[in-house]
C-alpha cells in the first residue's frame, strides 16, 4: 500500500498585525463583542503590495526547508485558494515559476475554506495511483481583499495566510483517508459577486452596498452558516472515524478549521472530543480561508505539541458549500 506521508510543513503570515481594538476605532464593535462571539483577537493583513502567491511562496518554501528537499523533485503542485491574484495563470503556476519547480503538474482548487483538505484529497489520489511521488500542497488566501470593511458582521472575521505541506510516496502510513463534500444549494448564504460573463470582470453588490462599486465583497448569512457548519463538521468526522474503523479516542489531534471558536467547540462538544486535544489558532489569525488548517497544523508542528506518529484528523467547512476532512499518521 502506498501512502503520502507529511515530510514538512510550513507556514507565512503577513507582518502587518490588526487588533480587535484598532478595528473599533472606526466600527460600531467592540473586543468584547468579538471576542466573546468568534474567538479572535487578531489577525494578519497584506501590505498594498502583497498577493496570495506571496504567502504561498513563504509557506512553500518553510515547507521545503522543513522536508529538506529541493522544488525542483516536486511532482505536483496543488494550491487550495479562493483569492487568486489572477483569472488565470492559476496560484500554483505561480507559485512553481517563483520557487524553481518547473515541469511538474500544477493547477488550484477552489473549495473556499475547505481549500486546503480538498488539495490534499487530490494530492492523496495522485500518490495513491502513483502518478506524483512528492507533492506540495499549499492553502493560501488573502480574504481581507473580499471585505466590505464597514460590515461588522464579516469584517472581523477573516485574516490572511498561507500553509503547505510536502507530501512524500512512502510504505509508511501517512495520509490514511481524505473524505471531500460539497452541496451547492447553500450559495445563497455566503458567496462573493464577480466573475467574467460578457469578457468583462463583473461585479453586482446589492444596492444597499457601502463598499465601493465594483469592490468585491464576502456576503454571509452568518448563524444560517454557522448551523450548517456545526451539522456538516459532525457529520464528517463520524464518517472519518468509522471509514477508518476507530473512534475519538484514538485521535492525538483534532484540527479543524479556524472559523469561530464556538464552531469547534460546539463540535468537540457534539463528538465528545475533549478541547485539549484541539489546535486553536482562531484567536491570533481569525479566519485565514484555505489557510487555516495547515497554518494551525505547522503552528501546533514547530511548537512540538504534535509529534512523529500520532493521530491527527483535520477537517474544514467552507462556501460552497463545501467540507472534508483527513486522517492523517503524522
Ligand atoms: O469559514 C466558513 C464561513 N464562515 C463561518 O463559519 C462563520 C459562521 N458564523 C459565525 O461565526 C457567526 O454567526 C458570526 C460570528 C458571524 C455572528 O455571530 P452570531 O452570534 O451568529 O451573531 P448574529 O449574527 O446573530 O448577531 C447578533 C447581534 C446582531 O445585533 P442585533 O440584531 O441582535 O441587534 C448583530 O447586528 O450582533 C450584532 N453584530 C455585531 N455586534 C458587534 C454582528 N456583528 C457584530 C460585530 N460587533 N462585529
Amino acid at each position: 500500500m502506498i501512502y503520502p506521508r507529511i515530510i514538512g510543513t510550513g507556514s507565512c503570515l503577513p507582518e502587518r498585525i490588526l487588533t480587535n481594538e484598532v478595528l473599533a476605532r472606526d466600527l460600531d464593535t467592540s473586543d468584547d463583542w468579538i471576542r466573546e462571539r468568534t474567538g479572535i483577537r487578531r489577525r494578519h493583513l497584506v501590505a498594498d503590495d502583497q498577493t496570495t502567491v506571496d504567502l504561498a511562496e513563504g509557506a512553500a518554501r518553510n515547507a521545503l526547508a522543513a522536508a529538506g528537499v529541493e522544488a525542483s523533485t516536486l511532482d505536483l503542485i496543488v494550491v487550495g485558494t479562493a483569492t487568486p491574484d489572477r483569472i488565470y495563470p492559476s496560484t500554483a503556476c505561480r507559485l512553481q515559476a517563483r520557487i524553481g519547480a518547473m515541469g511538474c503538474t500544477a493547477f488550484d482548487v477552489q473549495a473556499v475554506c475547505t481549500g486546503f483538505i480538498y488539495a490534499l484529497g487530490v494530492a492523496e489520489k495522485f500518490v495513491r495511483a502513483k502518478s506524483a511521488k512528492r507533492v506540495l500542497v499549499v492553502g493560501a488566501d488573502t480574504h481581507s481583499r473580499l471585505l466590505d470593511w464597514s460590515d461588522r458582521s464579516t469584517c472581523v472575521l477573516f485574516g490572511d495566510g498561507a500553509g503547505a505541506v510536502v507530501l512524500e510516496a512512502s510504505s509508511t502510513p501517512g495520509v490514511l483517508s481524505t473524505h471531500l463534500h460539497a452541496d451547492g444549494s447553500g450559495e445563497s448564504l455566503l458567496y462573493v459577486e464577480g466573475g467574467t460573463p460578457h469578457g468583462k470582470v463583473a461585479i453586482e453588490g446589492p444596492p444597499d452596498a457601502k463598499a465601493p462599486a465594483g469592490k468585491a465583497r464576502t456576503m454571509m448569512k452568518g448563524k444560517e452558516v454557522f448551523r450548517f457548519a456545526v451539522r456538516a463538521l459532525g457529520r464528517i468526522v463520524e464518517e472519518t472515524l468509522s471509514a477508518n474503523g476507530i473512534d475519538q479516542s484514538r485521535i492525538d489531534w483534532l484540527i479543524p478549521h479556524q472559523a469561530n471558536i464556538r464552531i469547534i467547540e460546539a463540535t468537540t462538544r457534539q463528538l465528545g472530543i475533549s478541547m485539549d486535544k484541539v489546535i486553536v489558532t482562531v484567536g491570533e489569525h481569525g479566519n485565514t480561508s484555505a489557510a487555516s488548517v495547515p497554518l494551525a497544523l505547522d503552528t501546533a508542528v514547530r511548537d512540538g505539541r504534535i509529534e512523529p506518529g500520532q493521530m491527527l484528523l483535520l477537517e474544514a467547512f467552507g462556501g460552497g458549500f463545501t467540507w472534508g476532512s483527513a486522517l492523517v499518521r503524522y
